[in-house]
């Protein structure tokens, strides 16, 4: 690779040659997923007729902005991991401002444009100060340049922490809740285990923009990395996992072939039918989410689901560990 190559983009380079030559299922990790057009894919998948969970998460946050906030009482700081969509946190800013809070908004996201178009949507709403690092490195950021007098409220929304790894899942929450005083509040979204046909539906839609969304993944690989994937020989597959209750999405290669990616001068042999995984998405019940609580040092609030599409919104105190 030559010396000219970002950090970042180095990291991604490295990541996509490691998880491609491991023996065994190769990987891909879905965080890659996030250039421009797989976050503008995205986007669309949020509106699709058989993706329900952006709109549950939604309808929760609309009708019960009021008692979450009257649950959170005064704030000063709002950060959230993953800039999400600026409509889902925009009633929760709206009704914190409505209960007296001045409040500062701090969307933590490792792609720019995801934050830029956050400020866009919710810089009226109140100030937005953007962290544009990983959700981990950008909360102890946030965190360490508050004072002991300003209550924090973290958002973690759209069942993001479902594309954790289960067993990765209380380790994570544990490290949020190092960044917490005791009496600031969480408020974790997640979808949760429905009917089978539902699920993978979801995430195998009718119009193929999943599809479209998996597939720029290896587009992504072939931009930035100067890759050769033919995407035309790849294929959107879509499993339901039922003993780790999660769907897989892979990449599924339908010849024997080889890529070249030329920043790294490797080539990568697949056999016909061999799959890239590229994401789990974990589906959770709502004794799991409060057992989750319990383990990082959370007390459970209140939890609200959907009525149409399960789905919960947790909200979560911190507890002196
Ligand atoms: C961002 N994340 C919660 C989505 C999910 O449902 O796992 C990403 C996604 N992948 C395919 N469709 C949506």
């Amino acid at each position: 690779m030559s010396a000219s190559v970002s950090p970042q983009l180095s990291a991604f380079a490295l990541d996509v040659v490691e998880g491609l030559s491991c023996a065994g299922q190769k990987k891909i990790s879905p965080r890659y997923f996030y250039d421009e057009l797989g976050s503008a894919l995205f986007d669309v998948i949020t509106l699709l007729p058989e993706y329900g969970l952006t709109r549950a998460d939604e309808r929760i946050l609309q009708s019960h902005a009021h008692n979450i906030v009257s649950e959170v009482g005064p704030v000063s700081i709002v950060a959230e991991l993953g800039s999400g969509s600026g409509k889902k946190t925009k009633h929760i800013l709206q009704a914190l401002t409505r209960a007296g809070n001045r409040i500062i908004y701090r969307p933590i996201d490792v792609s720019r444009a995801a934050l830029t178009a956050c400020e866009r949507d919710l810089g009226e709403t109140s100030p937005v100060e953007p962290v544009c690092a990983d959700w981990i490195e950008g909360l102890s950021e946030i965190a360490s340049a508050r004072t002991r007098r300003e209550p924090l409220f973290l958002l973690f929304l759209g069942s993001s922490i479902g594309n954790l790894e289960r067993k990765e899942i209380t380790e994570f929450l544990r490290r949020v809740r190092e960044h917490f005083q005791p009496g600031d509040f969480f408020l974790l979204g997640a979808d949760l285990v429905k009917d089978v046909n539902t699920m993978v539906a979801a995430y195998d839609d009718s119009t193929g923009v999943t599809a479209a969304f998996n597939l720029n993944l290896l587009g992504r690989i072939n931009r930035e990395l100067d890759a050769n994937f033919d995407l035309r020989s790849f294929t959107h597959e879509i499993r339901w996992n039922d003993t780790e209750r999660r769907i897989e999405m892979h990449l599924r290669s339908m010849r024997r072939q080889r890529v070249y990616i030329g920043a790294l001068d490797a080539s990568i042999g697949f056999d016909a039918g061999e799959t890239i995984w590229t994401e789990s998405s974990h589906k959770f019940t709502p004794q799991e989410l409060d057992s989750y609580a319990q383990a990082s040092g959370f007390t459970v609030c209140r939890t609200w689901i959907d009525e149409e599409w399960p789905f919960a919104e947790a909200l979560w105190k911190a507890v002196p560990t």
